[in-house]
């Protein structure tokens, strides 16, 4: 066999952040028609490394060799000239346009010469080829999050990408879309195209991965190692040089009293629809309940009716012995409801400040944070600190602005602020998306240790394994109602499945 083909070689990749040594002498080389994960906890410079590749950021030293040839990258421009495609977390489409009309948009030819029939085929063309399911003629604003994934896939092929970089695409993903993602990524490299691929879920990187290569705070730690006949625990082991524990040792608690008692709500999604349609449920104290579903099936509008940030059109919703039906959001916190929201930096996090000022932004009102009407710097500084270190936030200080933050540390801010305020009731969305998988045992020990300590906590999620190792109970909702409530113990995964899906209309 000839020796594989090197389409991208990284040599010795340095970049530094104020701080941090995000890229420390960092080598990658790509082989032509490969799937080559990138693999590493929250902040070991995965994102950073590609960036570069991808033009967005430039290296502060070191060299990057395409198809043989130095090539100098200082723009997306010049990485797609180079024939490097990156494929973006959040989507830069344009909502009120097409398909196609998106997928030419910044194209170098002027307008005029443009001929949208033409084009509309090329795109429909490239979908068949690669298996990207899509409408060339559909508005974006129609698709869903899969969709336009596949929208800014095709941008990439269109513009003759041969080199793809996909940085958690998985993370937007229902399964099914993932299954179909994967699919195109396999007819991508049959067909001679080379992926890198980064995520979080080391089942993904076993099933798709040809090689992995690991980085550690900035380093590589193992470089293009075949994962054929690797266990998950192997992989996590390369990554945190520790053992992970992907089972949890849950304590046998009775639950206590109800704690959340929702009743027959109804209320609308942003597009003026029905999208909560008489959902009841109760949680106790002591209790985790699992809301299994599909993205889409009003998880997020349960999440927000019970937070105050969407209004109810019928039905109660009762803390203890609160209605909290019409409070603001505010006010629902203070009745003691924490939030780990889905949309870590619209609704969760003020990006512009520090870790400090999202740390505190719950209790700069009260002691000892709060002294009288002015607020005391070294007690904030002091808990944040605190903070930091319990909840491992990899930062390089308090006074680090987050959104420099790496994607899983913004998250554990979330985690920490709302956590540590000892909330009655956590309604938990997504808690351990993005999170590496040392990250996610933390976060589940600790969802785990409040629940202990008494707090009711509704997890939604769409992660099975997740909730059937840290749930009490799990309930399926599936067009905004609950369709079947089951004990997590010895749940049948098979039947959450098709419950999911809608297929079996069994309620409880
Ligand atoms: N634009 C930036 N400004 C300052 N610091 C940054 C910037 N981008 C990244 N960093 C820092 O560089 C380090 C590496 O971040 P990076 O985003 O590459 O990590 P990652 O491996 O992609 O992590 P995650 O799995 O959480 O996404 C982190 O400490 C991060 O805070
Ligand atoms: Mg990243």
């Amino acid at each position: 066999m000839p020796p594989p083909t090197n389409v991208v070689e990284m040599k010795q990749i340095v970049k530094r952040f104020p701080g941090v040594l995000a890229n420390d002498h960092v080598d990658l080389d790509l082989r032509q028609g490969e799937i080559h994960a990138l693999l590493g906890e929250n902040g070991a410079g995965k994102s950073t490394l590609t960036n570069i590749l991808a033009g967005l950021y430039r290296a502060d030293e070191g060299e990057i060799f395409v198809n043989g040839q130095r090539a100098d990258i200082g723009s997306p421009r010049d990485a797609i000239r180079c024939g490097i495609g990156m494929i973006y977390q959040h989507f830069m489409l344009v909502p009120s346009q097409t398909v196609t009309e998106n997928i030419i948009l910044g194209l170098d030819e002027p307008r005029f010469f443009l001929n949208l029939p033409k084009a509309e085929k090329r795109v429909a063309e490239l979908s068949n080829q690669f298996g990207l399911k899509v409408d060339p003629r559909a508005h974006i604003w129609q698709l869903s999050v899969g969709e336009q994934q596949r929208v800014e896939i095709l941008k990439m092929l269109y513009r003759g990408a041969n080199i793809l970089i996909l940085d958690e695409p998985t993370a937007v993903l229902t399964p099914q879309e993932a299954h179909e993602l994967f699919e195109t990524l396999r007819s991508m490299t049959a067909q001679g195209r080379s992926v890198i691929f980064i995520s979080h879920h080391l089942d993904e990187i076993l099933e798709i991965a040809d090689r992995v290569t690991v980085m550690q705070k900035g380093r590589v730690t193992a470089a293009g190692v075949s994962p054929k006949g690797m266990t998950k625990n192997d992989l996590a082991r390369l990554m945190v040089g520790r053992d992970v524990v992907f089972a949890l040792a849950k304590k046998k608690i009775e639950p206590g009293d109800v704690v959340l008692e929702i009743e027959n709500v109804r209320a609308l999604n942003d597009r003026g629809l029905p999208a909560l349609q008489n959902l009841s449920l109760q949680v106790r104290a002591n209790e985790i309940l699992g809301v299994a579903g599909v993205a889409g099936n009003g998880q997020r509008e349960l999440s927000q009716v019970i937070t105050g940030l969407r209004p109810i059109v019928s039905g109660r919703i009762h803390l203890g012995a609160y209605d909290l039906t019409d409070h603001s959001p505010g006010e629902i916190f203070n009745l003691g409801v924490g939030h780990i929201p889905e949309d870590r930096l619209g609704s969760g996090l003020a990006s512009g400040l520090d870790v400090m000022h999202n740390l505190i932004l719950r209790r700069y009102k009260e002691p000892p944070i709060a002294r009288g009407i002015s607020i005391n710097w070294g007690v904030a500084d002091k808990v944040s600190q605190n903070l930091v270190a319990t909840f491992d936030i990899s930062t390089p200080g308090v006074h680090t602005r987050v959104g420099t933050l790496s994607g899983g540390n913004t998250q554990k801010v979330i985690l920490a602020r709302e956590i540590s305020t000892r909330p009655d009731l956590l309604v938990a969305v997504h808690p351990t998306r993005g999170l590496d998988v040392g990250a996610t045992e933390a976060v589940h020990k600790l969802l785990l240790q409040q629940r202990e300590q008494g707090a009711a906590i509704l997890l939604i999620s769409e992660d099975l394994d997740e909730l059937l190792a840290i749930s009490d109970r799990i309930a399926v909702i599936f067009d905004g109602q609950i369709v079947g409530e089951m004990p997590a113990e010895n749940a049948d995964i098979e039947k959450i499945g098709l419950m999911m899906a809608g297929t079996s209309a069994e309620t409880k």
